[in-house]
């Protein structure tokens, strides 16, 4: 699978969620910082809770082969689901 690096990944995990802060970055960080609890990125980033988010913007759900995705998560990853963007 291919990686995007920290700063390429942080630009496409921030995007969309800068553009649901009404454009204030300083919000879409915060909006991040609540991810971290459960997900890392990034370059030595291990799965938590949820697993990691490398490259999640434009690729399929449930692509991370060592984390166990709930049923419900492979039944929508199996109908199509992609990062996308996030409500
Ligand atoms: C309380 C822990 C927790 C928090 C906080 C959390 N997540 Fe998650 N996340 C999970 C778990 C657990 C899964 C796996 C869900 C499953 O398998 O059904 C997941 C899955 C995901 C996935 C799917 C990943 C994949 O490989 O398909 C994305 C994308 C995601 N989370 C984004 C976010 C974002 C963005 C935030 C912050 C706004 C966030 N999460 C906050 C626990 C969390």
């Amino acid at each position: 699978m291919k990686r995007l690096s920290t700063a390429a990944l942080g630009f496409a995990l921030l995007a969309p969620m800068t553009v649901l802060a009404e454009g204030d970055p300083a919000k879409g960080e915060r909006v991040v910082n609540r991810c971290k609890a459960c997900h890392a990125v990034g370059d030595g980033a291990a799965n938590k809770v949820g697993p990691i988010l490398d490259g999640i913007v434009g690729r399929e759900a449930s692509q991370i082969s060592d984390f166990r995705y709930s049923d419900a998560l492979l039944a929508r990853a199996a109908e199509g689901l992609v990062g996308t963007k996030w409500r």
